[in-house]
């Protein structure tokens, strides 16, 4: 039989690849060469081109050097002369010029790289196409070059008249499907000169970041012992097969968290108070000054250039930015923690079980819930409404059953329902809304009654930014015996949310809008109800014990967290929540209330303007319609400007068409804007609006 043993493998490298001998001379001339001057790389080899970036790989000074300072004047963040690394009191080695600091500072990178040599062979590609020279080097490329450096084109606008000057795109091409990827970018999708406005800020990197900037105990600090409650069998095995598949459910183990022994939580929990390593926190009575020009320097994004203006994010209600906090917690986790969670004995199990399962209580305390067991991370807000569907939902609504939704609600609040509705033969009814978009407590009251089984309600709405008077809602849901849902997608970041004071019995949000990472989210249930839910998904991690005739499952919050759920945005969620709790979100609900009021009243007197969405409580969402446009076209005058928002019908088409139309232009605000932002999107509509 012929032998597959690794020794008979031929040794050296593969066919057409030169030895690693002599690439590791390359990668040595290579290093030589810099800074300051191109690579002389032997054998005549063309430099490397990147893409996104056109003409010659940049490997040399003269572009490089092009930097701009993007850090906004007076911040600490932008150096002198106007190039700095970003990162205060993180000086650029003397001389070196700022980009061409490629060389590693040690001579073991050198070696290392040497090692790795087969990926500086001339023509070797990775799998994205990007040369692997240029991978290697990325780490230190990367934030300078940002996306261009991965491939991803950024828009031309840099290029681009501003729209001041430029005709405004119109008529059917403005709204043709064009050759770009990107939505909206069209040409500008194609690969461009790289020109001093699109570097980028420098941001810290991550290995500047330590557990101690967490809050977390130093590794060396951190705790050992480890406890199984997870992979240990909850009770004993059955004796006797039931059929398949039985149901129960085990006790909860003595302690929710991992690694932790009795003797050992009190260190844990003056983790969990929110009092870590004393970072202030803003209690109520003790709010710092709100500063938004240092926020601003929290969110690295916020310097991006967008066809060569300064990035105006008004598109929060899709998605917020992630502040350098987050960013980091996220690397740290990935560099420092990561394993699979709940599973085993060594330590870095216990790491990433600790920070998943405190973030978990970072969660529960944002919320006011009254344990961290109440808390089940998903996906986000569509798959925690599904969830709830699809488990209680299927369990206590049946044929002839009443789900009352209201009319504001998003798609993901009103599919879920209906397809309950259609496997049930339950009825699904609506509350209106008056012409401010507020909906109709008293026709509310109508459409109660006993055969109601659950009501659920935005509490605010995403196409509208309707604050829904919530409490007064699960209070005559719950006067009816129904249990009620409130969406808090479009909630948590703009206001202090208490479930416990809502009274509602289940909370949905998702962690991307409330500046955390995507891909994770909540369903609060209060225990009880929990308690009497059936899982949704098999698998492990879910279960206590498994035989073939019989599972028993585990208590809340793991029976519904089937399978390695997303620990690291678990963990960037938990970060999320530190970062707004130090803002204080009573800081926060405050400034967006004044930034929306000076924002409805610069853009409502614009001739053409019609705002959709008039209530007396509103936050961040500011959706209009602009007459003789078509909100596509209002939206890409609004990107040549650098100006982010969202047109189209927001996933919430019912709402929409209540009022008319089908589409708005939805500029949605976060407390990092400004009233100099407003001003800009609303010199851009109103340039718009005196051209028809
Ligand atoms: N639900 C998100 C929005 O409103 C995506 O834009």
């Amino acid at each position: 039989m012929e032998s597959v043993l690794p020794h008979d493998v031929p040794s050296g490298p593969p066919a057409g690849l030169p030895d690693p001998s002599v690439l590791a001379s390359l990668a040595n001339a290579f290093f030589s060469a810099l800074p300051g001057s191109a690579p002389q790389l032997s054998g005549g080899r063309a430099p490397a081109v990147l893409p996104g970036v056109a003409g010659t790989l940049p490997l040399s000074a003269p572009v490089l050097n092009e930097v701009s300072n993007p850090a906004p004047a007076g911040s600490p963040l932008s150096g002198p002369g106007g190039t700095g690394t970003g990162v205060p009191g993180a000086a650029l080695p003397q001389g070196h010029l700022p980009g061409g600091n490629l060389a590693p500072s040690a001579p073991t990178h050198v070696l290392s790289l040497g090692n790795r040599a087969p990926a500086l062979a001339p023509h070797a590609a990775a799998q994205n196409g990007l040369p692997d020279n240029v991978v290697t080097v990325a780490p230190a490329l990367d934030p300078r070059l940002g996306g261009a450096a991965l491939g991803v084109p950024e828009g031309l606008g840099a290029q681009r008249p501003s729209a001041g000057g430029a005709p405004l795109p119109s008529g059917p091409s403005a709204a043709s499907p064009s050759a770009s990827p990107y939505y909206f970018l069209g040409d500008a999708g194609q690969p461009r000169q790289l020109s001093p406005a699109s570097q980028d800020i420098v941001v810290p990197g991550w290995t500047e970041v330590s557990a101690q900037s967490f809050g977390l105990p130093g590794v060396d600090e951190r705790l050992s012992e480890p406890r199984f409650p997870y992979d240990r069998p909850a009770s004993p095995a059955p004796a006797s097969a039931a059929s398949l598949p039985a149901v129960a459910v085990a006790q909860p183990a003595a302690s929710s968290h991992y690694f932790l022994g009795d003797a050992q939580s009190s260190r844990y929990t003056a983790l969990q108070s929110g009092k870590p390593h004393g970072i202030p926190q803003a209690g109520a009575s003790a709010h710092p000054p709100f500063d938004v020009n240092a926020i601003r320097r929290d969110f690295p994004i916020l310097q991006e250039r967008v066809n060569g203006r300064q990035l105006v994010w008004f598109d929060n209600a899709a998605t917020t930015h992630k502040p350098q906090a987050v960013i980091d917690r996220l690397a740290y986790f990935y560099a420092h923690e990561n394993s699979n969670i709940h599973r085993a004995a060594h330590a870095l199990a216990g790491r990433a079980t600790d920070a998943y399962e405190a973030a978990r209580s970072k969660v529960q305390r944002f919320i006011g819930a009254s344990s961290p067991e109440e808390i089940i991370f998903v996906r986000g807000t569509t798959e925690a409404i599904n969830l709830i569907a699809k488990t209680w939902g299927v369990k206590h609504v049946g044929d002839g059953d009443e789900i009352i939704v209201s009319h504001l609600e998003h798609h993901a609040n009103i599919v879920p329902w209906q397809q309950l509705a259609a496997q049930t033969g339950a009825k699904l009814r609506v509350i209106p809304v008056d012409d401010s978009g507020q909906v109709l407590l008293d026709e509310y009251k109508r459409l109660l009654n006993d055969r109601t089984k659950i009501v659920s309600v935005t509490q605010v709405s995403n196409a509208l930014g309707t604050v829904v008077p919530v409490k007064e809602i699960v209070e005559l849901a719950h006067r009816a015996g129904a249990k009620a849902l409130v969406d808090g997608a479009q909630s948590v970041s703009h206001m202090r949310v208490d479930v416990q004071a809502l009274d509602a019995d289940f909370f949905v949000f998702s962690g991307h809008k409330v500046f955390g990472p995507t891909g994770i989210g909540v369903v609060y249930g209060k225990r009880a109800i929990l308690d009497d839910m059936p899982p949704w998904q098999g698998g492990g991690n879910m279960i206590a014990d498994v035989t073939f005739e019989r599972t028993v499952f585990q208590p809340p919050p793991n029976r519904f967290e089937a399978g390695t759920g997303n620990i690291a945005d678990a963990v960037g969620l938990g970060a999320a929540i530190d970062y707004v709790q130090r803002v204080g979100i009573e800081n926060i609900a405050r400034y967006e209330h004044d930034l929306l009021a000076y924002a409805t009243s610069v853009l409502q007197p614009v001739p053409g303007v019609r705002l959709i969405g008039t209530a007396r409580d509103k936050a961040s969402v500011l959706s209009f319609v602009l007459k003789g446009y078509e909100t596509e076209e209002v939206g890409q005058a609004l990107n040549e400007e650098g100006i982010a928002v969202r047109s189209g019908h927001h996933c919430a088409q019912p709402i929409l068409r209540r009022f008319g139309v089908e589409a708005t232009v939805r500029p949605s605000l976060a407390f990092y804007n400004t009233c100099d932002e407003v001003d800009q999107l609303v010199s851009v509509v109103k340039r718009l609006s005196s051209r028809r």
